[in-house]
């Protein structure tokens, strides 16, 4: 209890209040096993194709990893600021990272594993304002570590 103290604490200086779209509706209720879908304009698994690993996406999200990503993610498994990302995709879903990179905000208030996360890094990460596209070059590096 008082991690989460503590953590609310963290969070509290800067609450963007960027609660994605008002006028959509939930489309069904029965999406329990992913929570994240029920929030208007998340991405869903029925977005993202994984065919081989495209190169020139790698090279790309390297090259947005370093400048924006570099200074709290490593590329091993230890903690910088954030979680380092080797096997991120072993334990993550590909929708998921893609909803933590595009509505960080969102995740960090609805999804249970953000939560918890933010939980315990006690640093509530900014979202980087990518566009889809360069999430998805991101998370094609990410398939290489
Ligand atoms: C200021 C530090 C910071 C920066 C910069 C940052 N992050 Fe994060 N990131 C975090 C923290 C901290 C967490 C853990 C959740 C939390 O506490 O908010 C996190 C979590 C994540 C996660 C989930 C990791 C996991 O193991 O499940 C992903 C994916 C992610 N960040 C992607 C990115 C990408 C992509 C960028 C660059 C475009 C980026 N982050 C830039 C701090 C940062």
């Amino acid at each position: 209890m008082a991690v989460l103290a503590l953590a609310v604490a963290c969070g509290g200086g800067e609450t963007p209040a960027e609660t994605p779209a008002t006028g959509a509706t939930t489309e069904t209720t029965t999406q329990a096993e992913e929570p994240a879908a029920a929030v208007p304009g998340m991405i869903t698994a029925a977005d993202i194709t994984l065919g081989d690993i495209d190169q020139a996406m790698v090279a790309k999200g390297k090259e947005i990893y370093e400048v924006k990503c570099l200074a709290c993610h490593s590329l091993g498994t230890n903690r910088v600021v954030g979680p380092g990302w080797k096997g991120i995709l072993e334990q993550r879903k590909p929708e998921w990272i893609m909803n933590m990179i595009l509505h960080t905000d969102a995740m960090l208030e609805t999804d249970p594993e953000a939560q918890a996360m933010l939980e315990e890094c006690l640093v509530r990460m900014p979202n980087q304002n990518l566009s889809n596209e360069e999430a998805r070059n991101v998370l094609e590096f990410m398939r290489t570590l």
